[in-house]
């Protein structure tokens, strides 16, 4: 029987959870029982650094690495230890309309013979894979990002882990904040999406939470503070996702650059909202920027394990040739929705059910009925 062709490749931003989908699809695809079992045969190419490996599709050759790169199942054994991707990613997009290179891709799809691409990644890296789709690709999504900011899944790959960094970090910053008694304005990510910061911030019991979803007010920030003080706080932690801005305002962008996919380059509320604070509330505050560490280290037990049912599920999905649709986890099951439910959407925070904007903090109320 011929072998069908499975490419796979992760794009976007990287993060814990996606080397654990990596070797759950290449263990899962291989295994021998599964094939007899289902009638398949399959051959598993990993291509490097996102949609720019399909793009140039290089061979390896003396000196040089390659675009492609066969997987086997002892290649990927421990790949699930691991952070980051082993496969490289990048932030490129075939359909640039400034560089449209999608003809390129299409043509490396088929002299490749992949039968079809399985893409992890965020909107960017699905939102290219839907278009292929409807460029004739069959394609399957795996749903990653730090943000938790797509639709039609309660789970995205290296959500937890970067919770974990976002609590560890805090709780770090507790001890230097108490013994001063100093205010410590934490920047997480979150472009759109405030989950990082709302469930970060919970996590790790921050004081106020400001989220891209609500517009706040500098001068309610300071109230909440002046009054947290009167009442015998010490020190507080404020988060702030870094796509979160004071009504009136626009987002804190730290240069004027815009990637491929028309992203600004976020960051500085932090540091604009500890001035603010210092200066209005005579008190000290300092603002620490998280950054790429929450994308970083080692996956945490849930993103390995959901790594590894993400995978599975992608190639369930690919026993039965069921393209266009990503993976997904909802309401405690694993299903698949189609890509253009996902495609240029967010899932974004409910400002009315999950957030308090009096407190600016978590709801405190959870059951409805
Ligand atoms: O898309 C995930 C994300 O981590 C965002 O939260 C953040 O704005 C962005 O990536 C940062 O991207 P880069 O690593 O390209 O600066």
């Amino acid at each position: 029987m011929r072998k069908s062709r499975i490419g796979i490749l992760s794009g976007g931003g990287d993060c814990a959870g996606i080397n654990p989908a990596l070797k759950w699809v290449v263990k899962t695809a291989l295994d021998e029982r599964l094939q007899r079992e289902r009638g398949t045969q399959y051959e598993v190419l990993g291509i490097r650094d996102g949609w720019k490996g399909l793009i140039s599709a290089q061979a390896a050759g003396p000196g040089v690495q390659g675009d492609i790169w066969p997987l086997n199942q002892e290649t990927v054994r421990t790949w699930d230890r691991y952070g980051g991707t082993f496969l490289g990613t990048s932030r490129t997009n075939p359909y640039d309309p400034g560089n449209d290179q999608s003809a390129k891709v299409l043509a490396n799809i088929d002299s490749l013979g992949l039968e079809a691409v399985i893409a992890i990644g965020g909107d960017d890296t699905l939102g290219v894979a839907h278009k292929l789709s409807q460029d004739g690709v069959n394609v399957i999504g795996i749903p990653k990002t730090i943000d938790k900011d797509l639709p039609g899944t309660d789970y995205t790959l290296g959500f937890e882990t970067a919770l974990n960094v976002i609590t560890e970090d805090i709780d770090k910053l507790r001890t230097t904040a108490g013994s001063h008694q100093r205010i410590f304005v934490v920047e997480t990510m979150g472009r759109h999406a405030g989950w990082l910061a709302l469930e970060g911030g919970e996590s790790a019991g921050a004081f106020i939470i400001l989220i891209p979803e609500y517009n706040f007010s500098v001068e309610r920030v300071n109230e909440l503070v002046l009054e947290g003080r009167r009442t015998g706080d010490r020190y507080d932690i404020l988060v702030v996702a870094e796509g979160a801005k004071p009504a009136g305002s626009s987002e804190f962008v730290k240069d004027e650059r815009i990637d491929s996919f028309g992203h600004r380059n976020l960051g500085g509320i932090a540091e604009y909202l500890a001035r603010e604070i210092q200066s209005a509330t005579g008190l000290e505050a300092r603002s620490t920027v998280l950054s790429h560490l929450q994308r970083g280290g080692a996956p945490g037990a849930y993103d390995r394990r959901m790594g590894r049912y993400f995978g599975i599920a992608a190639v369930d999905l690919m026993a039965r040739r069921d393209f266009g649709k990503m993976v997904s986890f909802r309401h405690g099951e694993f299903t698949a929705i189609p890509l253009e439910e996902v495609a240029g959407k967010l899932s974004l925070v409910d400002v009315e059910t999950q957030y308090d904007t009096e407190r600016y903090n978590g709801r405190r109320s959870i059951v409805s009925t």
